[in-house]
């Protein structure tokens, strides 16, 4: 699927000056078996993200986005090479060792949203707090918080059935950044929404790395969100085809 050994290395948008990469592909490989044919979907694929960066990495469906992100996140591992997130490397953690790491540093954001039915707003933000061992003083305030920072306050006590996409959506970053992890990941958290949710959603997101110097990366293939993120990488066929930085359009009052 990708022949990529024609393919020329594209000119990697310049660092922050003085930031240490926070996210690392080191020559990312990673293929899959179907039926008896091994197809190639990463081939010794590096970046390196900062803090503080809405990233977004943009192309078409089925070029490797969510693949990427997954390794990236420790989701899922490489055939070869290394993912370094926080200056460690994923391969070399137990799994256990990989489970409190991700507890601790990361959020993720789904397409699907990932609310549990039964709980209210305000108890999904609650829950992974509780895992992370916060008091429940503490796990309500800085919910609270969260639901505030994306505008869902007042629907703390709703349920996702009682809420619109959008809304499930801001839940489910509320329930990420209240972790206030270092990294946060987004798999196509637009994609289900119409272009004025999404674009509160990209909003928020983009806020968190802004405020928070959190790491964010986004996955997507809706050209809606390229104009809203810091550094654009175009992928194809597995592999980082251009990357770039922008002043990112921001609409700090969308909220
Ligand atoms: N677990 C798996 N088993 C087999 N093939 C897989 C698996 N995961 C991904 N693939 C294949 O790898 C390729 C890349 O998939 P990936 O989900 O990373 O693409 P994507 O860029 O995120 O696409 P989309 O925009 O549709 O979400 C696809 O051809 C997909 O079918
Ligand atoms: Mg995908």
């Amino acid at each position: 699927m990708n022949p990529s050994s024609s393919i020329s290395v594209p000119q990697m948008a310049q660092a922050p000056a003085k930031t240490q990469p926070s996210l690392e592909a080191v020559r990312l490989s990673k293929s899959f078996l179907s039926g008896v044919v091994s197809i190639q979907v990463l081939e010794s694929l590096s970046v390196s993200l900062y803090p503080g960066e809405l990233s977004l990495i943009s192309g078409p469906s089925g070029c490797g986005k969510s693949t990427l992100l997954s390794l990236m996140s420790g989701l899922q591992s490489p055939d070869s090479g290394r993912a370094m997130a926080l200056g460690e490397d994923l391969g070399s953690m137990s799994v256990r060792a990989l489970e409190k790491f991700r507890l601790r540093h990361t959020g993720f954001v789904f397409q699907g949203f990932n609310l549990f039915p039964a709980l209210t707003a305000l108890e999904q933000v609650q829950l992974p707090l509780g895992y992370m061992g916060l008091s429940a003083k503490e796990a309500l305030q800085r919910s609270r918080d969260a639901l505030d920072e994306v505008g869902m306050s007042h629907r703390s006590h709703m349920r996702p059935a009682q809420l619109s996409g959008g809304e499930k959506q801001r839940v489910a970053i509320a329930r990420a950044m209240a972790k206030q992890p270092e990294l946060l990941f987004a798999d196509e958290p637009t994609s289900a929404l119409d272009a004025e949710s999404g674009q509160r959603v990209i909003d928020i997101l983009h806020r968190a790395a802004r405020k928070h110097g959190t790491t964010v990366l986004c996955v997507s293939h809706d050209p809606r969100l390229v104009r809203h993120a810091d550094r654009v990488l175009g992928m194809e066929d597995g592999s980082i085809r251009s990357d770039r930085r922008q002043v990112a359009a921001i609409k700090e009052s969308s909220i």
